[in-house]
């Protein structure tokens, strides 16, 4: 298994684990265009295939979490935790002394995960997620502080 750092022309494969990590995942376009954009990264776990990958973005000082995907079959194996310990430091070294995410408010798996990497919840958006005929979900604003930057 490696992990290692991801870059736009590979959308179509972080694109594939998005899809089948999510229901209605990013299209790869979206995901090129985060990744290539301003102060955008990704971090990728593959074995023979790519199983997971966390897409994120460092600009003045702050960093997001902007998506985290961990393929269903290779879940609870410490991937995601991996992949958020690495995005911290990642962010750390791009200057930022803060990392945020939203989650939804209902993903339990996701928030026990932040709150295992040491993230603290510190807001709540109403609305903020649209699921199509059902009500639209709340998101958690979570946050890490990174301390000073070096
Ligand atoms: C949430 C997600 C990224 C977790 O990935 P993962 O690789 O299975 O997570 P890890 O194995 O690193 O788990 C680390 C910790 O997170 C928590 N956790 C992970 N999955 C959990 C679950 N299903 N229920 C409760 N806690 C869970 C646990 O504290 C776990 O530690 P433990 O295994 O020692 O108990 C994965 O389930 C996923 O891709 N979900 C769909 C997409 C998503 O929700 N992304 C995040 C939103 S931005």
């Amino acid at each position: 298994m490696r992990l290692r750092g991801a870059w736009g022309h590979e959308a179509d494969a972080l694109a594939g684990v998005h899809g089948r990590a999510f229901s209605g995942g990013w299209a790869a376009s979206e995901i090129a265009g985060l990744l290539d954009g301003p102060g955008g990264f990704a971090l990728l776990i593959e074995e023979a295939e790519p199983l997971a990958f966390i897409l994120c973005r460092a600009v003045a000082g702050e960093a997001e979490i902007l998506t985290l995907a961990v393929d269903p079959a290779a879940r609870r194996r410490g991937l995601a935790l991996a992949l958020v310990e690495a995005a911290t430091g990642a962010a750390r070294m791009a200057g930022a002394q803060t990392l945020f995410l939203e989650v939804a408010h209902d993903n339990a798996a996701a928030r026990g995960l932040y709150a295992k990497a040491g993230f603290q919840e510190v807001g709540l958006r109403r609305g903020y997620y649209d699921r199509g005929p059902n009500p639209p979900a709340n998101a958690v604003v979570m946050r890490l502080d990174l301390g000073p930057s070096a």
